[in-house]
């Protein structure tokens, strides 16, 4: 890696929660590679502290951590960790997030409970220890991750996990709203299909529950590539931050008629599309 600084990266200390494997793992080594230090926490101690390897052995600047975001004390033991190590945090990354699979009618109530545990409050519990000290600086940039499955409807085999990426979505727009006249920037990272181990630790609650998917149209997109899109879209300020550009289109289409869209989506699955995107060509080497 040659570290390229880069605004608002250079200089920056940043903390990615979820950040050993997947999507935020290559946020990590994109953030180190635009100039900042990175604390990467993640449940899978080991993981993260490889990730903080390869970030250093590319001659940037990370730590591993062990975090889990369902802890209060886990999360304020890894935010003080990182503090020690860099300084104030500038860039809190809350990137933890889990799926489900099944109908409504089969999944337990400790279920919903825990996909809203996991996707929302995870956040919600890191950004209210945060961003008082962000306040208090009026500086900083929170970042949430969320889902093309909160953005529009159609995530119907999955709909606890739906329903928490909305809330994220809701709160990261409304926190915008409140915190960028303090000086503090609000990012949603909203991403479509991405090619990362997530399904290997799906918990599947009606057998053959058909995966319904966010549009054939779409490419499931590589990491790298997410990641990429992330950092240019907080570089410029942006506050939703989906990982194609056709969602936009998608939305439009929604906003147009709501009912129509939903509709639309009954027929299409009734007729045995179930949505599921392009798997890309394998990459050339
Ligand atoms: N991959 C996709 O297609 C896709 C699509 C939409 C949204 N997302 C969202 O993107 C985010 C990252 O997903 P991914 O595909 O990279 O998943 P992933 O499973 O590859 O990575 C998730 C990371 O979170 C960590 N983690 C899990 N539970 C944790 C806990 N309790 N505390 C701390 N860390 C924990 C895991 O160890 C892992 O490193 C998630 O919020 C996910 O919902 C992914």
């Amino acid at each position: 890696m040659t570290t390229q600084p880069q605004a608002p990266f250079a200089g920056a200390n940043a903390l990615v929660y979820g950040a050993a494997k997947g999507i935020g793992r290559a946020v990590a080594l994109e953030f180190a590679r635009r100039g900042a230090k990175v604390a990467v926490a993640d449940i899978d101690e080991a993981a993260a502290r490889d990730t903080a390897a390869a970030i250093v052995a590319a001659g940037g600047e990370a730590i591993g951590l062990v975090a889990n975001v369902l802890s209060d004390e886990s999360v304020r033991a890894a935010a003080e960790a990182a503090e020690s190590a860099y300084g104030a945090i500038d860039i809190l990354v809350n990137n933890v997030g889990g799926l489900l699979n099944g109908h409504p009618e089969d999944i337990p109530m400790s279920e919903w409970q825990r996909m809203m545990d996991l996707n929302y409050f995870a956040a919600v519990r890191s950004i209210s220890l945060l961003m008082p000290r962000m306040q208090a600086r009026g500086s900083g940039h929170i970042v949430n991750t969320a889902s093309f499955a909160g953005l529009y409807p159609y995530a119907a085999s999955r709909i606890p996990y739906a329903a928490a990426k909305a809330a994220v979505i809701a709160m990261t727009e409304s926190l915008a709203i409140y915190l960028q006249p303090q000086g503090i920037r609000v990012s949603c990272l909203i991403p479509g299909p991405v090619l990362t181990g997530v399904l290997d630790t799906m918990t599947s609650w009606t057998p053959d529950c058909p995966m319904r998917g966010p549009g054939s149209e779409l490419e499931i997109k590589r990491v790298d590539d997410v990641a990429i899109t992330l950092a240019n879209g907080m570089r410029d300020g942006k506050v939703l931050i989906p990982t194609d550009e056709k969602a936009w289109d998608i939305i439009r289409r929604w906003a147009a008629s709501p009912d129509a869209f939903i509709q639309a989506k009954i027929e299409q699955f009734a007729s045995g599309d179930s949505g599921l995107p392009i798997v890309p060509p394998a990459p050339r080497r």
